[in-house]
């Protein structure tokens, strides 16, 4: 039977309601391209509090709705692999009935998707009365993406391999960022597809790791050469954000969008949305609440 937490907000007792959170790369450093295709990288990620909303209900049959009709519902949703994903894992039978409520923007470099499939695991887990663990939901949710597992961590964690081998790093130093998200979009595989990554900086991704706790953080991503080659816009949106006097402006995972730290201000441009957000960290056992 499952058990009330007074951290859910529990509308039944089969149904329960969750923020989905996204995340940033603080810094992301691409290593090599491996044998499967994919590529060895090494990367802070950091969870934020730019986040959908997820209702889950236990029911006969599944079914997927959501608040933003360009977002397709059907198998090809990670949502929809989630739910097949646990009860292949599990046996267990049940449905689940699912609204999203989407706020993350798509195409962004913000793990949205990757992060409704690891709500939609730890829901699907809570409202069976938790026969898997945190680790076994993370080792699971690599099966549908390399992001999936970083949103099982507590919210801070050093990712290596493809994405999915996850070092959990205590929370760090909160502080205020602005997402810029211009409205062109990037497919990842599209952004690999363009790197070089014989002309990469040979940046110490473990120094990197250091100066975060020495208090120079430093920030870097080597997706953004490829994201600028694909669409140079992105390039002068940067230089834009910059002058208004942010100190850093980096685009996150394998973009559009941009993170925003320091004293900058959002230029008034056509075709861009904006979003103030912070970091987010959650302790065991209890999902993220902003
Ligand atoms: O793992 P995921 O399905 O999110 O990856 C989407 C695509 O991004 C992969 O098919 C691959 O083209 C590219 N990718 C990669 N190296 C990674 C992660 C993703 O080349 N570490």
């Amino acid at each position: 039977m499952f058990k009330r937490h007074a951290l859910y907000t529990l509308y039944e007792d089969n149904m329960i309601s969750l923020s989905s959170p996204a995340k940033i790369n603080l810094f992301l450093r691409i290593l090599k391209k491996r044998s499967d295709g994919y590529h060895e990288l090494a990367s802070l990620f950091q969870a934020i509090d730019l986040s959908d909303r997820l209702h889950f209900t236990l029911s006969q049959t599944d079914k997927l709705t959501c608040t933003d009709n360009t977002l397709p519902t059907d198998q090809s949703n990670l949502i929809t692999k989630a739910v097949q994903l646990f009860r292949r894992k599990t046996n267990i039978k049940d449905c689940l009935n699912i609204h999203l409520e989407k706020n993350i923007p798509q195409q962004a470099g913000l793990g949205g998707g990757s992060s409704n499939a690891a709500t939609t695991l730890w829901a699907f887990n809570q409202l069976c009365g938790k026969p898997a663990s945190e680790g076994d939901l993370a080792k699971w949710g690599a099966e549908i993406g390399s992001d999936v597992p970083f949103f099982l961590s507590h919210g801070t964690a050093y990712c290596t391999g493809r994405g999915e081998q996850i070092f959990p790093i205590k929370p760090l130093e909160n502080i205020n960022l602005w997402i810029v998200k211009p409205y062109q979009g990037l497919s990842t595989p599209l952004v690999y597809k363009t790197l070089n990554v014989e002309l990469l900086p040979q940046r110490n991704p473990i120094e990197a790791l250091k100066n975060f706790f020495d208090n120079h953080s430093t920030y870097f991503n080597d997706l953004e050469a490829p994201a600028f080659t694909l669409i140079p816009d992105l390039f002068e949106l940067k230089s834009n954000l910059l002058s208004t006097g942010f100190s850093t402006v980096m685009m996150s995972g394998s973009g559009t969008s941009f993170f925003c730290i320091g004293e900058g201000k959002i230029p008034n441009l056509q075709g861009i949305k904006s979003y103030r957000t912070r970091f987010i960290n959650r302790r065991e056992n209890v999902w993220f609440n902003p």
